[in-house]
């Protein structure tokens, strides 16, 4: 792995949630693995007037007692900045200068949006109008948190203004995703065995179910969750993301562009869900109060910040056609929620049925599945008929795993450690690029439409703790969806969660 040139990071929403609970310790988790640049700095910086002292300090409950966590708080400063002018940023290109004087650091810069979304075109317009986002000599390069826009229209917007002020090489929208070891796993899986490969299209695949499920409610972020809802917040960005790494063709080379190319490809072809075809292919959701272990739940809609009538799902459910030569016929479904069972991501391949039933139909029904779970118990399985021991010809499913946790000498690097490693390192790979995120849009946008205007499509309440809309069942016409549970191996309704 090359070493990333030496740099400062600079970080815009300093004093804000994300980047004491993720930033700063996956900065942290760098420095233990020595991955920094040799020569490094973090620069934060937002409206709080704080001390280098007080922002060293912000992240202290989210980091680990380790005996090289001094040293590294060495490593981060504090600058306070208003965004109202581009005379507001002369303080922060001072003392950025100051800082690469002081500790001879070269000035590549890494700026990091982590603000109200609302700053994302106004940050990189003022640094622009102070000279910071072009270089001959140095690298400049723009992290941009989610979302990336709100809608297709305000999503083409940002992407145009952003170019205004940087390149698109110089752009790292994050999807954090994508820095999931396992979903990178993917590539590897497909595209290293000669075993999965073949048989990975519409003559042997029958359909494909990916599930993010998540156990918590809103968790007091009620006010903007209820601007959001699970098809802005999961499906348009994270769920297309990893719909487009199992569909995608091999790319040419493991190289950013020829990825990236690879996945815009997937999202062109997928079949347009028009506006009157939405109750057919797309279930929403919100969940009700109910009762878990006797202690009651609340509703979404009695959840502080959330508007008393809200039709914002929390649970969508949808099945759509990815129209090219590999997947034409086969249906692929996503599904994801919030006050769902148990929390987990995963993926499932289901193989199609022998063509002639030797053994009848029992055991796996003559049907095999290859299970990629992303989170938890990260890892792969594979379920296959075996004869049952004894007299005849009866099969029984069993199955075949690996969990990432028997590789007990290597730790999974948080998806946040990964991305800001890469981006350091030039390495685009595992960011969005504009266009596609402006295809994932595309997509979106008329259900978005439909549900907007047509007031007759129901949003259907599932109680919190089940597994959402019981119609969600009507969408999978060839089986039911699998119930994953904690375990990778283990599914059913009635598991350990
Ligand atoms: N938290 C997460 O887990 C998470 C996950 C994924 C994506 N994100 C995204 O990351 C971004 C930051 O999220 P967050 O949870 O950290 O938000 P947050 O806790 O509200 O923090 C926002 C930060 O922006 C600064 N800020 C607010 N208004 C500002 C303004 N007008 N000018 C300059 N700075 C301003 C705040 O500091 P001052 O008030 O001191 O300026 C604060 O440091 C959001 O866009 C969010 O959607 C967050």
């Amino acid at each position: 792995m090359n070493k990333a040139e030496n740099q400062i990071l600079i970080i815009f929403g300093a004093s804000g949630d994300l980047t004491k609970r993720k930033l700063i310790p996956a900065l942290f988790e760098l420095y233990r693995q020595k991955l920094l640049p040799q020569k490094f700095a973090v620069l934060g910086a937002s409206r709080s007037a704080l001390s280098d002292e007080d922002f060293r300090n912000l992240a202290n409950d989210f980091l680990p007692e380790d005996e090289q966590l001094d040293a590294f708080k060495e490593l981060l400063f504090y600058q306070s900045v208003q965004n109202n002018s581009a005379n507001d940023f002369v303080p922060l290109k001072e003392r950025l200068d100051k800082l690469s004087n002081k500790l001879g650091i070269t000035a590549n810069y890494i700026f990091y949006l982590s603000t109200p979304p609302s700053l994302y075109p106004v940050i990189p317009r003022l640094l622009c109008e102070n000279g910071l986002t072009r270089s001959e000599k140095y690298f400049r390069r723009l992290i941009v948190e989610k979302p990336f826009g709100t809608d297709l229209n305000s999503a083409k917007e940002l992407n145009q203004q952003l170019l205004n002020y940087f390149e698109e090489e110089q752009i790292y929208r994050i999807d954090h995703y994508l820095g999931k070891e396992t979903v990178q796993n993917m590539l590897v899986t497909r595209f290293s065995n000669g075993i999965f490969e073949p048989l990975w299209n519409r003559r042997y695949i029958e359909r494909v179910e990916i599930t993010s499920a998540e156990s918590l409610g809103v968790e007091g972020r009620g006010g903007y969750y209820d601007n959001s809802g699970a098809m802005r917040d999961m499906l348009q960005n994270h769920l297309l993301q990893v719909a487009g790494f199992v569909a995608m063709e091999p790319p040419v080379v493991v190289e950013a562009n020829a990825i990236r190319n690879e996945i815009l490809k997937v999202f062109q072809s997928l079949r347009t869900i028009r506006e009157n075809e939405v109750s057919r292919y797309v279930i929403r959701g919100q969940y009700t109060a109910s009762h878990i272990n006797n202690q009651k739940i609340n509703g979404y809609r009695e959840e502080p910040g959330v508007a008393k009538f809200s039709r914002t799902e929390t649970f969508v459910a949808l099945k759509f056609f990815i129209d090219n030569w590999r997947w034409a016929g086969v249906p692929f479904y996503i599904r994801t929620g919030k006050k769902l069972p148990t929390r987990v991501t995963e993926i499932v391949i289901h193989f199609r049925k022998v063509p002639h039933h030797l053994f009848g139909d029992t055991g796996t029904g003559g049907n095999n599945q290859l299970i990629i779970r992303i989170q938890p118990d990260e890892g792969i399985l594979l379920k296959f008929g075996m004869k049952t021991p004894g007299a005849g010809f009866k099969v029984q499913t069993v199955n075949m795993d690996f969990h990432y946790s028997d590789l007990a000498d290597k730790k999974v690097p948080a998806a946040y450690e990964r991305l800001l490693l890469d981006c350091m390192q030039g390495d685009a790979t595992l960011y969005a690029r504009g266009d596609a995120v402006e295809a994932a849009w595309e997509f979106v946008q008329p259900i978005i439409n439909a549900w907007d205007t047509n007031p007759e499509i129901p949003i259907y309440g599932y109680p919190a703790g089940s597994w959402g809309p019981e119609d969600t069942d009507k969408l999978i016409v060839n089986g039911n969806w699998r119930y994953p549970c904690k375990n990778l191996t283990n599914d059913g309704l009635y598991c350990e969660l």
